[in-house]
């Protein structure tokens, strides 16, 4: 049986065409990630990962293989079902907040929401909403650059869950913050999943990604090279963290 929001990844294939050279940046990649689960995906610099996320999220497509959401293969879909699958599927969240610079945090959030041709009402009650849930109500009316690296990301995670998409995905969204900044980002992203049932992927170098990732999965060379629940990485990570002084 498949829930919504399961996404299973099949002998995926991504060649990028530069020139006369060829860069393979997935080679038959295969993975099953279940809906309602944070799963995080680690590897190093160049090895696939913002490749499969853009992949997954509708932004780019493979040279060969299958992603199928709900059952449905995204790749077989047309230009204009794939804009569907972007503004109602999923929500994406970069690691350079996305905003748009010339609006305040309200409008950047309303922003999808009259895209997709919602009710005027209903964007305001939906947008006062979204800035309680990101704590950001008192910074409504600021601009980007009005606002700090951890507010901007807030506010990008809130224009991300405006359509309400089951999936949420995010590539180093803590990347640009400080420590106790993106413990707060990784906070928000473990409550969407357990009060909203999202579907979370969050693709980080952050180690403590562990203790709130159901799975952490490695891609070395454009596949998957290790699969762990999150409590097994993250008692290995304290586990070769060297002692805490006066511990
Ligand atoms: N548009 C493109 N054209 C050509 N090659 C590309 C393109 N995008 C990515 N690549 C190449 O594909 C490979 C995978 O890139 P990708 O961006 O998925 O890596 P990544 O795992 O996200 O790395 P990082 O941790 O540095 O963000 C790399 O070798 C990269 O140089
Ligand atoms: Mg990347």
């Amino acid at each position: 049986m498949v829930r919504t929001g399961d996404i299973v990844v099949k002998d995926l294939i991504k060649v990028y065409k530069t020139g006369l050279s060829e860069v393979i940046a997935l080679r038959g990649l295969d993975c099953t990630i279940k809906g309602g689960e944070v799963l995080a995906i680690m590897g190093p610099s160049g090895c696939g990962k913002t490749t499969l996320l853009n992949i997954i999220g509708g932004l780019d497509r493979p040279t060969a293989g299958s992603v199928k959401l709900d059952g449905v293969n995204i790749v077989n879909v047309d230009a204009s079902g794939l804009v569907k699958h972007r503004r109602e599927r999923v929500g994406i969240v970069f690691q350079f907040f996305n905003l748009v610079p010339t609006l305040t945090a309200s409008e950047n959030i309303e922003l999808p929401m009259m895209l997709a041709g919602k009710k005027r009402d209903y964007i305001k009650s939906r947008t006062s909403e979204l800035l309680k849930l990101v704590s950001m109500e008192a910074r409504a009316d600021h601009k980007p650059d009005e606002m700090s690296g951890g507010e901007q990301q807030r506010v990008g995670l809130a224009v991300a869950l405006a359509n309400d998409p089951p999936i949420l995905l995010a590539d180093e969204p803590t990347g640009e913050l400080d420590t106790a900044t993106g413990r707060q980002i990784l906070a928000l992203f473990k409550k969407l999943r357990d009060e909203y049932g999202k579907t979370v992927v969050i693709v980080t170098h952050d180690q403590r990604i562990g203790q709130i990732a159901d799975t952490v999965m490695t891609i070395v060379d454009g596949r998957i090279t290790s699969s762990v629940p999150g409590a097994e990485f993250a008692a290995k990570v304290i586990a070769a963290s060297p002692a805490t002084p006066g511990q």
